[in-house]
């Protein structure tokens, strides 16, 4: 594969897939489709197709654990052993008991492995979802107000969070420090609205530059934003809803990219066959390891 050329990975017809992430040590791809609850499993070096898991109900993001995976789910969050029952680790605050209110959406772990995972407001309009961090088996809410929590991510030197309401089309990056889990005063990083892309950022990733890779929901593309903020790089998605990315591959240097076809009708799904599954570029960049779930 040619270095920035996009093709399929995994042909799939997901509804929304999300939350690409690679285990260096298990050399394993696991991400999610929201709308269909399903978790995937994917050793690309081994080919053949990815094992699914399905939770019941809707799931936001996955990250690693050391049994397995831990989910952000409509419900709370659950830790997914590789055998085993699932456990539940906090309730989602914002979940009515009549299976209706804000579900968990977009999250990641910090490098000493808290677990931060925001929400979504319901009706995707309002600003009354939040960004929560679970530590030590609490569950707090550290940003509210926001519409659509996404975008999460960590600079490499873990001085900045990085986080977007995809609602305002604007990526915010906060003071953070790692030892407490605080985060500062927040400033406008990213304003798709002054810098004339299209879509709102969604899912993203960094890599060993500090360069943030920022998918543009409805935008069509993934743009590379370097530590400043300025766009250095563009790359343009065969479908107009690319969700989130993600490095791996025995190099790191495969991105990983998640589709939607929520918003396509047949018409839409016709012309973008690729929506809905599973995509790969080569970069030259180099992406990080991910840093697991971890209570200790
Ligand atoms: C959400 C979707 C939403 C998209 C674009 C995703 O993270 O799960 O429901 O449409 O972001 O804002
Ligand atoms: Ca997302």
């Amino acid at each position: 594969m040619p270095e920035g050329s996009i093709e399929v990975a995994v042909e799939l017809d997901m509804s929304l897939g999300e939350s690409p992430v690679w285990s260096v040590a298990r050399q394993t791809l696991y991400w999610a489709d929201i709308n269909n609850g399903h978790v995937y499993t994917w050793r690309p070096q081994e080919g053949g197709a990815p094992a699914r898991i399905e939770l019941g109900e809707k799931v936001g993001c996955v990250a690693i654990d050391a049994a397995g995976l831990v989910a952000a789910t409509a419900s709370g969050i659950l830790r997914l052993p590789e055998s085993g029952e699932p456990e539940r680790l906090a309730d989602n605050p914002e979940w009515e008991q009549a299976g209706y209110g804000n579900r968990f959406n977009d999250g990641r772990c910090d490098a000493t492995g808290r677990l931060w995972a925001g929400t979504i407001d319901a009706d995707e309009s309002s600003p009354s979802a939040a960004l929560y961090c679970l530590d030590r088996g609490e569950l707090t809410p550290r940003l509210t107000g926001i519409g659509i929590s996404n975008g999460l991510a960590f600079s490499p030197d873990r001085r900045w969070l990085y986080h977007t309401d995809s609602l305002t089309r604007r990526i915010l990056r906060y003071p953070f420090d790692l030892d407490s889990g605080t985060l500062g005063e927040g400033e406008t990083w990213v304003d798709l609205e002054r810098l004339g892309l299209p879509g709102v950022p969604d899912g993203a990733a960094v890599d060993s530059e500090g360069c943030y890779w920022s998918a543009l929901y409805d935008g069509g593309r993934i743009v590379r934003f370097s530590p400043e903020g300025e766009p250095v790089a563009e790359h343009e998605v065969p479908c107009p809803h690319p969700t989130m990315v993600a490095f791996g591959g025995p190099d790191l240097r495969t991105l990983y990219i998640t589709t939607a076809t929520q918003h396509l009708d047949a018409e839409g799904k016709a012309r973008w066959p690729q929506a809905g599954s599973l995509l790969q570029m080569r970069t030259g960049g180099e992406g990080l390891a991910e840093p697991g779930f971890c209570q200790a």
